[in-house]
């Protein structure tokens, strides 16, 4: 979050090197997933359904923030790439274990799942 005490702290007098960047990557994603819990955690917070709304909004934008920082993460890092697929891989076997598909949602499961109480009339 906010780091103002130090007006200076953001201020790099060169250019940095990839590996500088990456890690400065990993740390503008650190700030945006504690910037999804703070908003998250405002919103809960207050009955106002204006800030509620606009709240929310907002920490969607930064889940957006997560992924496109994340894709540029792998590009610039492909090695790291590697290793998150490793885990994406693993997290699907273990669901293949418990026998829980749910995670990989069909197009056909979708539009089931879509459904609302009046599609059920439907024949
Ligand atoms: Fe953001």
């Amino acid at each position: 979050m906010p780091s103002f005490a130090n007006p200076f702290q953001g201020n790099i007098n060169r250019k940095i090197s990839k590996e500088e960047l990456i890690q400065a990557v990993r740390l503008d994603i650190a700030g945006e997933l504690e910037a999804i819990f703070v908003y998250d955690a405002h919103a809960m917070a207050t009955d106002d359904p204006r800030a509620k709304k606009i709240l929310e909004d907002i920490r969607d934008e930064e889940k957006a923030h997560v992924g496109e920082l994340m894709e540029l993460l792998k590009i610039l890092d492909p090695r790291e790439a590697k290793f998150f697929e490793e885990g994406v891989q693993e997290v699907r076997e273990m669901m293949e274990e418990l026998g829980n598909e749910g995670f990989l949602i069909s197009e056909e499961k979708k539009s089931k799942a879509l459904k609302t109480v009046g599609s059920l009339l439907e024949k």
